[in-house]
């Protein structure tokens, strides 16, 4: 579904992303672990064909996000922790409608979709609402809700969960889960090992804009003698406290 092949992002001498590959197939979540800087957030701009490679390529759903950016578009959702990029004077149901709206979707879809992710998200109280007015937590489930209205094929996730409280947590790891089963394919960056361990299928450890590790997670595991995952991240990105 996601095949990645020799991305390069440099930006003037900072090489943010280094020529890495891997693929992502239908229906699996993966995960993309690194630390501050090492390139996660630029990596899956470039999938969401925000930001042009400085090399190589990649395919979502079989687009090539550099030839055929619209089509891939079309076939993604993006979240981008930071920014919710919500309109604040409309209402959330407004926000969700307006971009489901651009997604060509009809008014009657747009309709039974916003009702049923507000359950999903358990935000009916707060759908009429304007956007500038909500907490963070909120803000941050009506931009996914928003992401996902016209139900896209792949997700690709920036810190999902990163400044939400514990149910709100909750909330997006069962959404998680519930898009495996139907089939969909996730990447998310965390900084989160035990988020990881319990959402993917899949690993990648970034470090300095290079992929040094990729797989299964309990292969991965046993490749290091069963150590734990935050030991093994650890051991590749370097202990800062022997620096
Ligand atoms: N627009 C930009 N202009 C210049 N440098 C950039 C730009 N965006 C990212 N970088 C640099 O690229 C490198 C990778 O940044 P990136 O945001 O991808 O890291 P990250 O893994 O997402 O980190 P974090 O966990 O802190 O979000 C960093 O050195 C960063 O300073
Ligand atoms: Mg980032």
């Amino acid at each position: 579904m996601i095949k990645i092949h020799c991305l390069s992002k440099h930006f003037g001498n900072i090489a943010a992303v280094c020529g890495i590959s891997f693929e992502v197939k239908k229906g699996e979540v993966f995960g993309l672990l690194g630390e501050n800087g090492a390139g996660k957030t630029t990596t899956l701009r470039m999938l969401a064909t925000m930001l042009r490679p400085t090399s190589g390529t990649a395919t979502m759903a079989g687009w090539d996000i550099v030839k055929e950016p619209q089509k891939v578009r079309s076939s993604i959702g993006i979240l981008f922790g930071g920014e919710t990029g919500l309109y604040d004077r409309l209402t959330c149901e407004e926000n969700i409608a307006y971009f489901g709206e651009l997604n060509d979707m009809s008014r009657a879809q747009i309709k039974e979709r916003i009702k049923e992710l507000a359950k999903v998200f358990n935000m009916e109280e707060y759908l009429t609402r304007r956007a500038g007015k909500l907490s963070k937590g909120m803000k941050q489930k009506v931009a996914f809700a928003r992401a996902i209205v016209h139900d896209p094929k792949i997700m690709l996730l920036d810190e999902p969960t990163s400044g939400l409280d514990v149910s709100a947590i909750r909330d997006v790891h069962e959404f998680i889960a519930s898009c495996r089963k139907e089939g969909k394919t996730v990447i998310f960056s965390s900084h989160s090992m035990s988020e990881v361990e319990k959402l993917c299928d899949r690993v990648g450890i970034i470090h300095k804009g290079n992929l040094v590790e990729v797989g299964n997670i309990d292969e991965i595991k046993s490749r290091y003698g069963n150590q734990s995952l935050e030991d093994i991240f650890i051991k590749l990105v370097g202990d800062r406290s022997e620096r």
